[in-house]
């Protein structure tokens, strides 16, 4: 039996998964790219958000853990202490926002912050410490938000707060999602858009692309990611196409809102 031939035609490379391309980066050298920049901003992070945000993105997590907790009270989803990850948890102000909701309302979440970049884990441990509340937070976890340390089914909810633009790999990322989710549980992204609004859109668009890379660079001392974030802002899927990968990986009930105009979209699902 004779082996069959590959093609003599020189193979092109398949086209890399959708997902997070810095400018000059190679595809697999993405997550790389992605941790030494958070690694470097990590001790200025919050303050620039804060201030570069107005200070918006506190309600913004607020609204996602709100919508968290009304899904899963819907269906009872959340029995039992429930699990539930922030993945690219960052200095963890959406998994605090999530502890502190169960706290006062006595959901009895075990909340755990995962993030790959060390130096965001401390800081988000340093302030769950210092937090006159700490709420529920079960742990901060050194982990890929691809490969998640959790069992299949495991989870009542996985929420995600301005970090799913910056993964390698959209779609693996919603399947991983969907693996540790129990039936039921709930998916939240919150994640930059672009404005609905054509005049918020085009003044939102000058001062995301010139005036935020020198503010941004000015207050954590590194204009590279100021500049990386607008881009890869204009990248990321927009909303609906977001929504239909999020149904096509297993997500029911998926739903999307936009805040303030759009420039920060919520997407919900549930686990089918
Ligand atoms: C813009 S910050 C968001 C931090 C936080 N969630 C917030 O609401 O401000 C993005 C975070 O995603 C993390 N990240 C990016 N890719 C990741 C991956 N593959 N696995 C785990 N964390 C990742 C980065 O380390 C960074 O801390």
């Amino acid at each position: 039996m004779s082996a069959s031939k590959p093609s003599s035609g020189a193979r092109r490379p398949a086209s890399p998964a959708p997902g997070t391309r810095p400018s000059g980066v190679a595809p697999e050298d993405a997550p790389r790219y992605v941790r030494q920049l958070f690694d470097r901003i990590a001790p200025r992070y919050d303050r620039a958000n804060h201030f570069l945000s107005l200070g918006v993105d506190v309600y913004w997590r607020w609204r996602t853990a709100a919508a968290v907790d009304q899904m899963l009270a819907a269906t009872g989803a959340a029995q039992d202490a429930p699990a539930l990850w922030d993945v690219c948890c960052g200095t963890g102000d959406l998994a605090l926002a999530l502890a502190r909701r169960s706290s006062r309302r006595r959901r009895g979440w075990r909340v755990y912050g995962g993030d790959f970049t060390h130096r965001m884990l401390v800081l988000a441990n340093e302030k769950s410490r210092a937090a006159r509340a700490p709420g529920d937070v079960a742990g901060w976890v050194e982990a890929d938000s691809l490969r998640l340390p959790a069992a299949d089914a495991s989870v009542a909810g996985v929420t995600t707060g301005f970090g799913f633009r910056n993964l390698a790999d959209y779609r693996g990322a919603l399947a991983e999602f969907a693996r540790v989710l129990r039936p039921g549980g709930v998916l939240a992204i919150l994640e930059f858009s672009q404005p609905a609004i054509p005049g918020l859109r085009a003044a939102y668009g000058w001062y995301f692309h010139r005036l935020l890379p020198r503010i941004g660079g000015w207050i954590s001392g590194s204009g590279e990611p100021y500049r990386y974030l607008p881009s890869s802002v204009d990248r990321f899927p927009a909303p609906r196409e977001l929504a239909a990968w999020m149904a096509a990986a297993g997500f029911a009930e998926v739903k999307f809102r936009r805040l303030s105009g759009g420039i920060a979209t919520l997407h919900t699902g549930r686990r089918r």
